[in-house]
């Protein structure tokens, strides 16, 4: 469809390899906090590999649920997985493209993005289409990566590849607590939401530990390092274009430095802005 989404087409592979422990978690937190009654229709915007809609079609059911997502390879393995769950009765799929969502008016109950506002070229466009698929009084959910997104680790990658680097990122850290015009930032959260035609959000900052074990090192930090969100995230936190391309191979020699005491596993905390807000 588009670069970006032939990029998300290389990596979905990986991303789908721990999604189940890196987003799935902020999915259920997202679910726990929305109220979604019978017969409910739900779209799930950005699904990647489906964690919120598979867990929401678990959860309710009698819903419906329309899982999006703008890279193709990242849908067929959410078809595979709703295949092997028995789930297709429950949840339809599409390639499509968040900010133009190919929706009537007044369609759904709620909408979730899970971890996909921060990567779109134009997220208040999104947050339009959004509020205009959703029904009257329907609620909106999404999450954003708070300021610990593996933060130790990263700073430990930069360590290795770009010592001055990594004490200009502790600098940033210590003077940019959720920069402003981020999704981190809540006032800049409440003003997309409000921009966009929607009630006053809550957020709730949530915080999960991912566990890694020694012989998944790599994998990890081909997941991590190799994908096109790290890259964004760090392109927007002022890493030169030449270590984001280095990140995987940094984090390799961290993730070493953090099993080289022994340990078999490792748990590295991430947070979560978790957003709430209503068609009001
Ligand atoms: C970090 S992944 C999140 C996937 C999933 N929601 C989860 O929580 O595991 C971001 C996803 O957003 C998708 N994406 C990014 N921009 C998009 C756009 N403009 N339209 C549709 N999908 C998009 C990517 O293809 C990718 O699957």
């Amino acid at each position: 469809m588009t670069q970006m989404s032939d990029r998300w087409d290389e990596y979905a592979d990986s991303y789908a390899e721990w999604s189940s422990r890196q987003t799935l978690p902020y999915a259920k937190h997202a679910l726990d906090l929305v109220n979604i009654g019978e017969r409910a229709k739900i779209l799930d915007v950005a699904t990647g590999d489906g964690a919120f809609a598979l867990e929401a079609a678990a959860r309710h059911p009698t819903s419906s649920i329309v899982a999006i997502d703008y890279s193709s390879a990242m849908i067929d393995i959410l078809d595979e997985r709703i295949k092997e769950r028995g789930l297709g009765a429950i949840i339809s799929t599409k390639v499509g493209d968040a900010q133009a969502l190919d929706f009537p008016n007044d369609s759904f109950d709620c909408v979730a993005v899970v971890f996909g506002l921060f990567l779109m070229t134009d997220g208040l466009q999104c947050l339009q289409e959004i509020h205009r698929v959703l029904k009257p009084g329907g609620t909106l959910v999404f999450t954003s990566w708070g300021q610990t997104f593996v933060s130790d680790l990263v700073f430990g990658a930069l360590l290795a590849i770009d010592p001055e680097a990594a004490m200009k990122r502790v600098l940033f850290k210590c003077t940019n607590v959720a920069k402003p015009g981020t999704w981190n930032n809540h006032d800049w959260i409440r003003e997309k939401c409000l921009n966009a035609g929607f009630g006053s959000p809550e957020i709730h900052v949530v915080s999960h530990p991912t566990q890694v074990h020694v012989n998944e090192k790599d994998s990890f930090a081909k997941m991590l390092g190799g994908g096109p969100g790290i890259r964004f995230l760090m392109r927007a936190e002022g890493w030169t274009e030449e270590n984001s391309k280095r990140v995987e191979e940094g984090l390799a020699v961290a993730l070493n430095g953090l099993f080289d005491s022994g340990v078999e596993n490792v748990y590295l905390v991430s947070s979560a802005n978790v957003v709430i807000c209503k068609n009001e």
